[in-house]
């Protein structure tokens, strides 16, 4: 836990006297400066200290739960735990529910290691535990109050208007849309490959890039029926602001800020970064309040008594039943992008990052879909065409087990409110972040001991039984749900579970039935394949991109 003087004194000593982005001396009062010359060369010192060493040795209620063996503190203080790190500690620290470690700039924090400690936290007590203020508070400058960040009965009320527009039969009828997207990308992608062959002579085209365009344009299009058309065209103005909103990499002096000083004070502070957010979100408000009432236009006009034909994507099905003020639905809109875009892309990213080194599969693979579904090129292919998981196994093992081994939002992160909040049987300080490690809770052996298939490997065979032909296998050897944690489960499990799989059968099948991709090393320039490097900002991403040998497979 931090301290609240703790907190005074980083922030004056970042924000004040030195390096003041104000004009320090006409700005302050020469007692001011007494104060923070105080707070620096007094408080400063004894509080990082205290961060660093007395804390969490001698004072933390949690120093009896089993800590993470981690670096030294000076190796890894401006660095937070992501990704996979954690698979090892689950492996090799004995321990009853609980880890404990420390992450950026010495934050004590826990890793929840039981599929019931998840329960406790997502499902039975989960309007007790909200996310944490911080994050929360600054993904609202971006996205606004819509579900990721709403709470309590906020949350629940929203949470049921939406509920159903993201249902069963609601997405069945994105289909159509999904498939129309994926023909385009189909088209513009060979249009890129144009005459080069095979081989060596292949294209090599960045699947990244191409993937994160494809689902900005379907989120846009099935989430609020708005068209970036970023395929086709990735130089267009709105296209350039959302790249520019999300693509932001703040410097590591930046995230420290952003991580000690409160954000309500954060916006006023003249920062390139949040200049940018700035604009890029007022731009991409502006074009959707533009959109939202033009959408309203439509339904009025329809309207009048008979059920209004709509459009069929998201917000307009849950514009017909609810009534969502223009503020509520651009702060919807804003959070389907927000967390449907680059979340989708990253998987998406990742399945061809595996197909492309294991070409038997690749080739089975395409077979399924060929056999099974007609080509997107052909005159008669009706765009209409649910993808049915029983029909194509193969398929729907290689999303499931892409999603498994590499989850695009690595964990999920709590705060208790209450002080007397427990976690496997321990008490929790209120205010305490509990992480759910979800990279390495979809890998943990004694999780997936149900399959003889490595769970540290990304193997779609585990979710197939052969007697007689390919077969789903419903649980991929897991041995209970909760271990299988990439769209979190409970009262708050992703609302876009559905709408993310449909998308991304679509693509894979548009992607895999056309194209065979063959890796060329990191990077495509011939880099070992051990410098593929994945980050994680607010979800994953592979430095650099990920470029990939494309050619077309004749016949389809
Ligand atoms: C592979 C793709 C995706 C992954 C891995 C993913 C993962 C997640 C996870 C882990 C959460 C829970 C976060 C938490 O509670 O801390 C979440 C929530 C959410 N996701 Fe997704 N998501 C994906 C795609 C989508 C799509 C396509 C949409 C929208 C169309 C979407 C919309 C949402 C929303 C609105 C929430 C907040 C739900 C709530 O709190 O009630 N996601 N997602
Ligand atoms: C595997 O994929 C199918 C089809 O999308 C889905 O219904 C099933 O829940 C998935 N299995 C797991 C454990 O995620």
């Amino acid at each position: 836990m931090m301290f609240p003087y703790e907190t005074v004194a980083l922030s004056a000593a970042i924000a004040g006297a030195y390096n003041s982005p104000f004009d320090a001396e006409t700005w302050l009062s020469d007692c001011t400066k007494t104060f923070i010359h105080v707070l620096i060369f007094i408080c400063l010192p004894f509080a990082i200290l205290n961060r660093l060493y007395f804390y969490p040795l001698l004072i933390s209620p949690l120093r009896d739960i089993p800590s993470a063996p981690q670096a030294p503190v000076h190796k890894r203080l401006l660095k937070e735990v992501r990704g996979l790190e954690p698979l090892q500690w689950l492996t090799n620290v004995p321990n009853r529910g609980l880890i404990r470690y420390f992450g950026l700039l010495n934050v004590e924090c826990l890793f929840v290691t039981t599929p019931a400690a998840f329960k406790e936290i997502l499902d039975t007590k989960n309007y007790r535990w909200i996310k944490p203020p911080k994050s929360s508070s600054l993904f609202k400058l971006i996205i606004g109050d819509g579900l990721i960040t709403l709470e309590g009965p906020h949350h629940k009320e929203q949470r049921k208007l939406l509920q159903s527009s993201f249902g069963f039969r609601q997405i069945q009828d994105l289909y159509p849309t999904f498939w129309g997207k994926a023909i385009e990308l189909l088209d513009c992608m060979t249009r890129g490959i144009g005459s080069r062959g095979s081989g060596d002579d292949a294209a090599v085209l960045d699947i990244q890039d191409w993937m994160g365009r494809a689902a900005l344009d379907m989120i846009g299009l099935a989430g609020f029926g708005f068209k970036f058309d970023s395929v086709s065209n990735p130089e267009g103005e709105l296209v350039r602001q959302y790249r520019r909103l999300f693509g932001i990499k703040p410097a590591p002096v930046a995230q420290v800020l952003a991580h000690v000083i409160p954000t309500s004070l954060l916006r006023f502070l003249p920062i390139q970064a949040l200049e940018d957010v700035r604009v890029s979100t007022g731009a991409i408000k502006a074009y959707l309040s533009k959109a939202i009432q033009e959408m309203r236009v439509t339904l009025a006009k329809t309207g009048g008594g008979q059920k209004p034909v709509v459009d069929r994507d998201v917000l307009s099905v849950a514009m017909r039943d609810a009534a969502l003020s223009e503020q509520q639905l651009i702060d919807h809109a804003m959070t389907f992008l927000g967390a449907g875009q680059d979340t989708t892309a990253f998987a998406l990213t990742c399945a061809v990052m595996e197909l492309s080194q294991n070409p038997e599969l690749q080739e089975r693979l395409r077979q399924e879909i060929r056999a099974n579904l007609p080509s997107p090129a052909s005159p008669g292919f009706c765009a209409d065409y649910p993808i049915d998981p029983a029909r194509l196994p193969w398929l729907t093992a290689t999303v499931n087990e892409t999603l498994r081994c590499y989850p695009s939002v690595d964990a999920i992160g709590r705060v208790s409110l209450d002080a007397d909040a427990f976690v496997a049987g321990h008490r929790i300080p209120k205010g305490s972040i509990v992480n759910i490690p979800v990279g390495a809770v979809n890998r943990y052996g004694e999780f997936w001991s149900g399959s003889s298939f490595d769970p540290a490997k990304w193997c779609p065979e585990r979710w197939l039984d052969h007697d007689d032909g390919a077969k789903l296998n419903p649980t991929g050897g897991a041995v209970d749900p909760w271990v299988m944690m990439t769209f979190s489960r409970g009262a708050r499990q992703c609302i876009g579970e559905r709408f993310a799989r449909a998308e991304m059968a679509v693509v894979l099948a548009a992607l895999v039935g056309r194209f065979r991709f063959e890796l060329r090393g990191a990077s495509g320039k011939g880099k070992p394949m051990e410098d593929l490097d994945i980050f994680y900002g607010f979800t994953g991403c592979i430095a650099g991109g990920l470029w990939t040998g494309v050619e077309v497979v004749p016949g389809w």
